[in-house]
């Protein structure tokens, strides 16, 4: 399969500390990738690389088969790639409706935006002149993959979608994503614990202190061994 979003061998810093120590990953058209791992592991700083917004020591960072390696932030989104961040990409003083209308600067409408929104998260609809920061959190993601399907990726990198929401919700929301997907694009989801994204996941990818220590289908043995794997480290 041909990778949309391929990552070579990157390492990476913070402060001069490398916390990514060769990494190799790729997510193809269409296919779900899990990056899961325990806390500190390094798979924030693997999706910000991703998206440009931190700096690779060595290593590559491919987009359909081109270096992108050090392109910026700002072309890549051009380009296609999507990060929604850790604690969720809205502005939370603004309205739904509002926190939309923002991403007209991607030269969609206003009204297409909402219509792309609205139909895949029809809640949002009955939500939209309500402040982004009164939504329930499951709202809130909801709210923050349309601003992100507005750009119209080709790569999506979502860092801890689950988090703080009730499992319900997460399988709800996964679907979603799923289905994202199946309409070709490549999407890189960043958990640290893997039940709920298994269920949608086509490969996956255990990250532990910078290293990629486990991966393949989750269908394999990937569960036990992932399970062995959490119980046998301290985190
Ligand atoms: N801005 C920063 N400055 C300094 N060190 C950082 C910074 N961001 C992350 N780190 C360090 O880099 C390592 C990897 O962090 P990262 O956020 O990528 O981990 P993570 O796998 O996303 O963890 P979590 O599951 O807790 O979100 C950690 O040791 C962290 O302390
Ligand atoms: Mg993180």
């Amino acid at each position: 399969m041909n990778a949309l979003l391929e990552l070579r061998d990157v390492r990476a810093a913070h402060d001069g500390i490398t916390v990514l120590h060769g990494v190799d990953l790729s997510v193809a058209a269409g296919q779900v990738v899990a990056l899961l791992g325990p806390n500190g592991a390094g798979k924030t700083t693997t999706l910000r690389l991703a998206a440009g917004i931190h700096p690779a020591q060595s290593g590559q960072l491919l987009l359909g088969g081109r270096d992108v390696t050090g392109v910026d932030a700002r072309d890549l989104a051009r380009a296609g790639v999507c990060l929604i961040p850790e604690g969720r990409g809205v502005f939370p003083n603004l309205s739904v409706r509002d926190n939309l209308q923002m991403m007209t600067f991607t030269g969609r409408t206003r009204a297409e935006i909402e219509e792309i929104a609205y139909t895949r998260f029809p809640v949002l609809a009955s939500r939209a002149s309500q402040t982004a920061g009164t939504l329930s959190g499951g709202e809130q993601q909801m709210l923050a993959l349309a601003r992100g399907l507005a750009t119209d990726p080709a790569v999506l990198l979502l860092d801890e979608l689950s988090m703080g929401l009730a499992p319900l919700i997460v399988t709800k929301l996964y679907e979603q994503v799923a289905e994202i997907a199946r309409q070709g694009v490549a999407v890189l989801i960043v958990e640290q614990f893997a039940a709920a994204v298994l269920g949608i996941a086509d490969h996956a990818a255990v990250l532990v202190r910078g290293r990629v220590e486990l991966q393949g289908s989750p269908d394999g043995g990937l569960r036990d061994e992932l399970s062995a794997l959490y119980l046998g480290s301290s985190a």
